[in-house]
């Protein structure tokens, strides 16, 4: 029998690429899907706090497995923020370019540029919490470089490589990005379940 399990999302390509992981022992649900058009409310202090809001509102409202996911950038010299505040960081507008200018004034004539991007997803599988984690570590670079992607991949360039999430092609980003850390930890788990 196929298990429904429901991601607290709207965002479909995200839960196709996931669907596709898991296969087919759990059939993914998205927001829209159940019928669920709320506001869902995003107002703790932190990644695993936002994930676990997301999820439980679902639990609880619709009494089904689900999961959520939060992500935010953290930059060492600015002591972890934007963090959990990363999409509407410069304002409430979540002006990603705005976001970017915040950041680069922020750390102008800063040396440490050490930031890391953090994925925590909260999953409620018969009424018990799982937190699933992913980091990508790297640095901030003081102009923007590149293209693709979105939020602030023009500014940051994973530990390793020579390009900025914004230059590399999708595809490769999507391969080594903390939410597909974070993702492949939650699979290997609903996988261990078989
Ligand atoms: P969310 O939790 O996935 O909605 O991410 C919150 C915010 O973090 C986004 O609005 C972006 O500003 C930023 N963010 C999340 N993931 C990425 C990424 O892969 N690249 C750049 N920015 C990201």
């Amino acid at each position: 029998m196929t298990n429904e399990l429901i991601f607290a999302t709207n965002n479909l390509h995200k839960l196709t690429e996931i669907q596709h992981i898991i296969g087919d022992s759990f059939s993914l649900r998205s927001l829209q899907q159940i019928g669920c058009f709320d506001d869902i409310p995003e107002t703790a202090p932190t990644l695993e706090g936002n994930a676990l809001l997301k999820a439980q509102y679902i639990f609880e409202k619709y009494g089904k497995n689900c999961f959520a996911d939060d992500t935010g950038l953290e930059v060492e010299a600015l002591d972890g923020r934007p963090g959990v505040y990363s999409a509407r960081y410069a304002s409430d507008g979540h002006d990603f370019e705005a976001n970017i200018d915040k950041i680069l004034n922020e750390l102008e004539g800063v040396n440490n540029r050490k930031a890391r991007f953090r994925t925590v997803i909260a999953l409620i599988l018969n009424s018990s919490v799982h937190y699933f984690e992913g980091i990508v570590n790297g640095e901030i670079i003081s102009e923007r470089k590149g293209s693709k992607g979105f939020g602030y991949d023009p500014v940051f360039k994973p530990l390793g490589y020579e390009n900025t999430f914004a230059e590399m092609p999708l595809l490769e980003k999507n391969k080594i990005s903390h939410r597909a850390l974070a993702v492949n930890k939650l699979v290997d788990f609903l996988n261990s379940l078989k």
